[in-house]
């Protein structure tokens, strides 16, 4: 069920709160996207979010707080953790650090680390201080599929049987940078609005795993990185290139499509628009802010399922600021089919 907590008269995160502390799930809104939330001391109510996500067990999740001092007393901050808490928190950032054995190890899919953040959404903060406990939440979504950027998106996956907080669309609309805090140098395991030239005018030298190549084998040291994650149930193809010879494919391919009998789509830059002439287009944001393709991505690709298309051709955004993150989650939702012209 969606309660709308943007109006003043209302008691919802009380009643939220209260559903948490009782071992049940909610849906709770972030700056990044929508999370299901449970008590991260609740070892059962844990499970259950593995079970209805349909998440792998090795797959940890993100423990959220609404404040340092609650943080501290979950992992260990070194004094790198803490300048980055302290310059990024609130914030679209998450703190990997050894667990002080707080939280139940399940929730970290037995790892001695624990990833901490602290949101940046009145709601999520309000929330976890009704609750009197931080709250283990992964994105809320079915596992594999786009994250929610909607109270709607989130209903759409786990029906009205869920409690839904709604505060709207997501400001951010991509998930929380991930950082590995338990070696010298950090390490971004996930990319994310907190870009590496931010983290490193903080703490200096920071190194990136590869965010744009399929995982191979091994051990992964952020797991969620083997799994398919953010794919529609179409085939997308991110197209990549200087701009002109871009439209020029992305029209080739379409027209290949339509004589099919495929269905396909175009995600194109506001500007770009107008070369497809009468191909169905979506609008994926201005050429000069990746922002609001952040913003729009996980929306268009949930619309582009509900419409029936069954190809999406994504206009590539350069690796630059947060178009970084936004090809890390746009390559892994076409499963590295990648065009380069
Ligand atoms: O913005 C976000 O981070 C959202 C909102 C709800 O806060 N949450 C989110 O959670 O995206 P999830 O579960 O979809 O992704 C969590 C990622 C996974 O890739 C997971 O492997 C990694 O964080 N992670 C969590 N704890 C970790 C740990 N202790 N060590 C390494 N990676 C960890
Ligand atoms: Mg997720």
């Amino acid at each position: 069920m969606i309660l709308d907590i943007r109006g003043e008269y209302h008691n919802y995160i009380e009643l939220a709160a209260k559903t948490i502390r009782e071992g049940g799930l909610v849906g709770m809104p972030t700056e990044t996207v929508y999370g299901l939330a449970a008590s991260a001391f609740d070892e059962r109510a844990v499970k259950s979010i593995f079970d209805i996500k349909g998440r792998p067990q090795d797959n940890p999740l993100i423990v959220h707080v609404d404040s340092l001092p609650m943080a501290r007393g979950l992992g260990e901050f070194g004094e790198k953790a803490l300048k980055l808490a302290g310059a990024f928190w609130p914030g679209p950032l998450t703190l990997v650090v050894k667990s002080l054995g707080k939280i139940p190890a399940s929730v970290s899919a037995g790892l001695d680390t624990v990833g901490l953040r602290m949101p940046d959404c009145d709601a999520a903060l309000s929330l976890i201080s009704a609750a009197g406990v931080p709250i283990a939440a992964p994105s809320a979504n079915k596992s594999g599929s786009p994250s929610p950027t909607t109270a709607e998106h989130v209903a759409a996956d786990f029906g009205d049987g869920l409690l839904v907080l709604d505060a709207g669309e997501c400001r951010i609309g991509l998930e929380s940078t991930v950082v590995d805090m338990t070696r010298e140098t950090p390490v971004i395991l996930r990319p994310g609005a907190v870009t590496r030239e931010m983290l490193a005018s903080i703490v200096g030298d920071v190194e990136c795993a590869n965010a744009f190549a399929p995982y191979e084998g091994g051990k992964p040291s952020a797991p969620g990185m083997k799994y398919r994650h953010y794919a529609p149930r179409a085939d997308v193809t991110v197209v990549e290139g200087q701009s002109a010879s871009v439209t020029e494919a992305i029209k080739y391919l379409y027209d290949k499509d339509l004589k099919k009998g495929e269905k396909p789509l175009v995600l194109a830059r506001r500007e770009n628009r107008k070369y497809y002439g009468k191909r169905d287009v979506m609008d994926a944001g201005s050429v000069n802010n990746a922002g609001e393709t952040a913003k729009a991505i996980y929306a268009l690709l949930r619309s582009a399922d509900d419409k029936g298309y069954t190809k999406i051709y994504f206009e590539a955004v350069p690796k630059t600021g947060i178009g970084f993150a936004v090809m890390n989650r746009v390559y892994k939702a076409a499963a590295y089919n990648i065009v380069k012209v």
